[in-house]
């Protein structure tokens, strides 16, 4: 897809003009909503690191107001990663060096896990907690325990059947695969990338597929669980263990599907898995109730909301409306997702009240065993801070007259060399705005701060600093409200960037040929802020911004 159709699609959700869900028209979730969940979600973690002691992971909250907890070294416990996980993406969010601190405290005692081969859940134990710790710091120590996580959780591969095994628990089952596993896939593929096995990536990818084949159903229904024999492969028993019945659907499950598949793409962008993405995606869409957080079971005639599921629904739709490349559709997953997001910040699911040590009321952890039925879970908190956390990322940002309030956080892991890409739209005909990446550890205040600056310039034109002064290669002029896709490659060793832009009609233009970095600008070894600075006479919009390496290393969402 263009981006200016991304753009469009962005512009359209502002107005609210755009597709609706089945459910509705999309609300009104937004920056402001958005910071005041993440005010609620600050308090509640400060209080957990207060109260629970180091060691011990929360999972899910207790009548008495407490968090039931788990000790690090659990083997089969798969919830530890997410309480460090949740304050790598406060710290991500606010750079406070305190919540890196905690972030990191309550990270290391997982590295217990490392060598834990009897689950199959290190991929929730460790994508949360390690891999955003590596995200954020780009410290090794967090990269080699993940590698010997991913070396673990390969030990489970059958290639005869082509799946990671799970639940040596339960002593009914051969060779058993359940939906959750799609979500620890990504531990495998995030290491073949990062220096560990290649074929780390075929072992989940032939998972995902036989999860593709097995679990899902034609309908785009989902099975949670499949028993295959060891020796021949063949299916022993297929249906459910956290679901109502065997023909149902366990809407936490398929929630994991619908995430699982997304990601998969991410890695592999294998046709297939984005296909497979939308079918289940579309069956739950057509299934959901009017405040779009769904029954624990989607076939359960016994009524209990699951808000985990609706989080992490949220999460996966703001990166699967990405990827999909009908404007539509993407327009369709993206404001379901902001549906979502908005009922889980209403009074009705988030706990400002402190009735909970949890951030999200109403979730539900395993109905038919009469456990965590009506609570918070630690991972719906986490997934609900991912999505806003994307929502964050990837929706309209507007430009400010102030440097601070215009910035915005990217992380401090954009390091080597990095394309950014995004839509710009000037607000009026002529301003004096800039487009400034600076590193993650600048403190933006002036223009001075900027690496990289592309300007909309008062003389109705692109440009951009080159070393010491304005510059362009070839003229590229600006007009109002029209949409102008932006790509800049940043080699960040060399201290030097190009952009392109292509105006609404025509070519892609040249506006800046290996452009030094500002000389005066302080060290920039990563894109790790954005900053959108106009003066009161014009704002102007950043839509869709999006960094990757250039190329191979961690795929962009
Ligand atoms: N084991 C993952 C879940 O209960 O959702």
């Amino acid at each position: 897809m263009s981006g200016g159709v991304k753009a469009r699609h962005g512009v359209y959700l502002l107005l609210g003009l755009c597709c609706t869900l089945a459910a509705g028209p999309v609300q009104a979730f937004d920056e402001e909503a958005a910071s005041s969940a993440l005010q609620v979600a600050r308090r509640k973690l400060t209080r957990t690191a207060e109260e629970v002691p180091l060691g011990q992971y929360p999972k899910s909250s207790e009548p008495d107001g407490t968090w039931l907890l788990v000790p690090a070294d659990n083997r089969v416990g798969w919830t530890q990663g997410f309480f460090p996980g949740e304050l790598w993406l406060i710290y991500d969010q606010s750079r406070e060096p305190d919540w890196r601190t905690l972030a990191e405290t309550w990270t290391r005692p997982l590295e217990v896990q490392q060598y834990n081969t009897e689950t199959h859940d290190l991929g929730f134990k460790f994508m949360p907690s390690y891999g955003l710790a590596y995200e954020l710091t780009n410290d090794d120590y967090y990269r080699q325990v993940l590698l010997r996580a991913a070396g673990s959780l390969a030990s489970r591969y059958n290639p005869r059947v082509g799946i990671i095994s799970c639940c040596d628990w339960n002593p009914d089952w051969h060779l058993p695969m359940v939906s959750d596993t799609m979500m620890n896939l990504e531990l495998l593929l995030w290491a073949s990338r990062n220096g560990g096995q290649p074929g780390w990536r075929d072992m989940a990818l032939n998972h995902a597929l036989r999860t593709l084949a097995d679990i899902v159903r034609p309908d785009g229904s989902t099975y949670h669980v499949v028993d295959y024999d060891p020796d021949t492969g063949a299916q022993l028993f297929r249906g459910t263990f956290q679901g109502y019945s065997d023909t149902s659907t366990w809407a936490r499950g398929h929630a994991w599907v619908i995430y699982g598949f997304t990601m998969v793409y991410r890695y592999t962008r294998d046709p297939r898995m984005l296909e497979a993405a939308q079918r289940v995606t579309d069956y739950y869409l057509g299934r959901l109730p009017e405040d779009t957080v769904p029954n624990w079971d989607l076939d359960a005639p016994i009524p209990q909301k699951d808000s985990s599921t609706a989080a992490a629904v949220a999460s996966a739709l703001l990166e699967l409306s990405n990827y999909v490349p009908d404007a539509d559709k993407k327009a369709v997953y993206w404001n379901a997702a902001l549906r979502m997001l908005d009922a889980l910040s209403s009074p009705a699911y988030l706990d400002t009240e402190d009735t909970s040590p949890g951030i999200l009321l109403h979730a539900v952890g395993h109905l038919p065993a009469g456990q965590e039925v009506d609570v918070s879970l630690i991972y719906g908190d986490y997934y609900f801070l991912e999505a806003i956390r994307r929502f964050q990322r990837s929706g309209i940002w507007s430009s400010q007259p102030g440097f601070a309030a215009g910035t915005r956080t990217l992380g401090s892991g954009n390091t080597g060399v990095q394309v950014a890409e995004f839509d710009v739209m000037p607000r009026a005909q002529t301003l004096d705005g800039v487009i400034g990446h600076a590193d993650s550890s600048a403190r933006v205040t002036s223009r001075s701060e900027f690496a990289l600056s592309l300007r909309l310039s008062p003389a109705g034109v692109f440009d951009a600093y080159d070393g010491t002064r304005y510059a362009a290669t070839n003229a590229v002029p600006y007009e109002a409200n029209a949409i102008y896709h932006v790509r800049i490659l940043a080699d960040l060793p060399a201290g030097r960037y190009s952009v392109w832009i292509k105006p609404p009609s025509g070519p892609e233009v040249l506006l800046a040929d290996r452009f030094a970095f500002r000389s005066s600008a302080p060290v920039t070894d990563d894109l790790g802020q954005l900053t959108l600075k106009s003066t009161a006479a014009g704002e102007f919009w950043v839509v869709g911004h999006t960094l990757r390496p250039a190329p191979g290393a961690r795929p962009a969402e």
